[in-house]
């Protein structure tokens, strides 16, 4: 038996789709509110295997998911190159600056990442030996253009100004900054991988504020040639790349990426995402994450218009993005019972 989600990553058409949610573990579940209570704060939390294998496997207690994915952060990657990184409450976080050369020569090279980020390659070896026989395992990194947004501005901004300014002003250092993301990437994705991740998930959460020819050289580029590097290395691992806010720039992605599948964000109709987008492999989504806060009868109408949207093709059902601290976690069952029965 072959798990649901590697099925429709294959390109199969279900007749239900697999599920998971971004952010599954988080906030919003009481048992997640105390195993970080326990940990002390969300980095411990990352970098203690066994509570973050217990977190990653709550919301499939809970809900039985198709997919667990691993317990981390997008921004371990700058932490692991050498940047201060720590989250304020109520805030988000913070990292040290990187906006020079001389800022970038200071970190440290991408095959060196390893001994900050073992505790979660750990985290992964528990996962593959702990999950259900049919819940697939995902790995996952940020995209290098996302990543460089924090590590230029030092937190997370609206517009991504500082990031957007340092590639304007400064083509060279801003390209050499995303060059060697990219190859940190490729280096951590693939432990992940042979430490038991059956899937691998790219974050590009503010791909949409780039435009023309800079979504080609820091969205599109980076993410071609990571998908290049793992499939020579780990050919059977299927890649989901979630450009969000693409738009039209969803068209085409998956093919000039080699990508598995897609994730869409809900600022985009499943309704054209199935001619426009799944005609050329599989998409994930999309659900609006507002729907897990205000539940009833829309939660269900939407959950299942979606799901009938996208029956003709291969389909991962999934938020449109992270689920929010302030949902009921009982939205989330009622989300799966609305999907199973669409
Ligand atoms: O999806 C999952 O459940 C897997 C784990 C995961 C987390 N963050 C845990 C987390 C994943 C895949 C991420 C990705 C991530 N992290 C992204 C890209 C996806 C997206 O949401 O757009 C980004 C931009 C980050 C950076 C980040 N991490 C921010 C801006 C914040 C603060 C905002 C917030 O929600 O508090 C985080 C913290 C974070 N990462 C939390 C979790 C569960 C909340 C931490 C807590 O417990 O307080």
């Amino acid at each position: 038996m072959t798990k649901l989600l590697l099925r429709a990553l294959a390109g199969e058409t279900l007749s239900t789709p697999p599920i998971w949610m971004m952010r599954q573990a988080g906030r919003y579940l009481p048992e997640y509110r105390a195993t970080r209570a326990q940990a002390g704060d969300f980095l411990s939390l990352c970098y203690n295997p066994d509570l973050a294998a217990e977190v990653t496997l709550q919301p499939i207690r809970r809900y039985g998911f198709d997919a667990a994915i691993l317990f981390a952060d997008i921004l371990l990657i700058p932490q692991a190159l050498g940047a201060d990184l720590w989250f304020v409450t109520g805030e988000g976080p913070r990292l040290s600056t990187v906006t020079s050369a001389a800022d970038l020569a200071r970190l440290r090279p991408a095959d060196q990442i390893d001994e900050r980020l073992a505790p979660v390659y750990e985290t992964l070896a528990i996962l593959s030996r702990e999950l259900p026989r049919e819940t697939a395992l995902i790995g996952f990194a940020g995209a290098p253009w996302t990543v460089a947004t924090y590590m230029v501005a030092g937190r997370g901004t609206r517009d991504q100004g500082p990031a957007h300014r340092l590639k304007d002003e400064d083509r060279e250092t801003f390209s050499a900054l995303i060059a060697m993301i990219t190859e940190a990437t490729i280096h951590y994705l693939s432990r992940q991988i042979e430490a038991g991740a059956e899937v691998v998930k790219l974050f590009d959460s503010w791909a949409g504020s780039l435009k023309g020819r800079d979504f080609d050289d820091f969205a599109l580029a980076p993410a071609r040639r990571i998908i290049a590097a793992l499939k020579e290395r780990h050919p059977d691992i299927p890649v989901i790349a979630f450009p969000r806010e693409a738009g039209e720039r969803y068209i085409g992605f998956a093919k000039a990426t080699g990508a598995d599948c897609v994730a869409l964000d809900n600022s985009v109709e499943a309704e054209w995402a199935a001619r426009a987008v799944q005609v050329d492999g599989c998409v994930q989504g999309n659900l609006d994450p507002r729907h897990m806060v205000t539940g009833g009868p829309d939660l269900v109408r939407e959950a299942q218009r979606i799901t009938r949207a996208l029956r003709g093709g291969p389909h991962v059902f999934n938020l449109g993005h992270g689920i929010t601290p302030d949902a009921d976690p009982d939205n989330v069952t009622r989300m799966i019972d609305a999907v199973r029965s669409a």
